[in-house]
């Protein structure tokens, strides 16, 4: 299922906040749109007409324009209190989303990196914080206060189905705080130019309910699990024995490097690269071959192994559920 991305259906309270001010910022408009179209149609219809032997109307030159003044007044009068209106809703609507109860809430810290999401489930038991990578699940109806840095450039966090943009900046940690209602798969996206690959910086919210939260909240604490069968067994050795290992984790296991995407349940994600691919056995090969070619600019090089070294490495990380 293609994941929501979609401002004007509101999953959450915050989105619910801003999509109200968005339909009545139209609405306003619209009515002044009208209006103007409709003052400019009016005058069309009554200018006179003329011709090159008409002299020219100078009646406004000798006698002063009541009529014309007053409507002039009014406009100005109208369009400043239609301002005002907007900047009230504005005001209210960014009290509103600063006012989210945040008792019970679930930390979850965000690092944008050039050019994937680093995902941090915070705990006050140490052993029980994990990490992920472009996907986020959140349990629906509890808040949830995000921790956004960056790592390398300005990226900025937005899920439109759930709230505005907030941006993370190297250096500082911003706050979001945000609420899903309804429980679905949301689209969130890098909202911020930060270099080649900056559309292509996607990541997934999986709203779900508390139960189903905790049980894929558990299943990403274990361990990455022994490859039980040869193949995988091989892709594994490989794996700790190359390159792979200076920049992924794997829980479990001697790589332990934080440079790229922590690997331990790499297979239950939606997708690879950031919302670029599928994640499917296909696209993690050619993603392991030539990341280049699939995401020019990115910070993982080239693998030119041998089509059964690579087949084991795949074989590998597909156990990684
Ligand atoms: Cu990260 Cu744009």
């Amino acid at each position: 299922m293609t994941p929501l991305q979609d401002a004007l259906h509101p999953a959450g309270i915050q989105a619910a906040h801003i999509a109200g001010l968005w339909w009545f910022t139209v609405a306003i408009c619209a009515v002044v749109f009208v209006a103007i179209l409709a003052g400019l149609f009016y005058a069309l219809v009554r200018a006179p007409r003329g011709d090159a032997a008409t002299p020219p109307d100078m009646a406004s030159m000798e006698r002063p324009e009541r009529a014309t003044k007053r409507t002039v007044v009014t406009a100005v009068a109208l369009s400043i209190v239609g301002l005002l209106a907007l900047l009230g809703a504005s005001i209210a609507t960014d009290r509103a989303l600063a006012t989210l109860p945040l008792a019970n809430a679930v930390h979850i810290e965000v690092i944008g990196h050039q050019w994937w999401w680093q995902v941090n489930y915070d705990d006050p038991v140490p052993a029980r914080t994990f990490s992920t990578a472009n996907e986020m699940h959140i349990p629906v109806g509890r808040p949830v206060v995000v921790s956004l840095k960056a790592d390398d450039v300005i990226h900025s966090f937005w899920v439109p189905n759930l709230h505005g943009k907030k941006d993370a900046i190297p250096g500082r940690t911003n706050t979001i705080q945000l609420q899903a209602d309804k429980p679905g798969t949301y689209r969130g996206q890098c909202a911020e130019f930060c270099g080649l690959q900056h559309a292509f910086m996607a990541f997934t919210v999986v709203a779900e309910d508390d139960a189903r939260f905790q049980q894929w909240a558990d299943a990403q604490r274990k361990p990455a699990p022994e490859p039980t069968d040869a193949k995988a067994r091989r892709g594994h050795d490989l794996f700790m024995s190359g390159t792979c290992m200076m920049c992924h984790q794997i829980q479990g296991t001697t790589a332990n490097a934080r440079k790229g995407p922590d690997l331990t349940h790499v297979a239950s994600r939606p997708t690879l690269a950031a919302g670029t691919l599928a994640n499917d056995a296909q696209s993690l090969a050619a993603w392991i071959r030539d990341p280049q070619k699939l995401k020019p600019g990115v910070n993982m090089p080239a693998h030119h192994v041998p089509d059964d070294e690579l087949d084991a490495l795949v074989a590998y990380l597909e156990t990684l559920k």
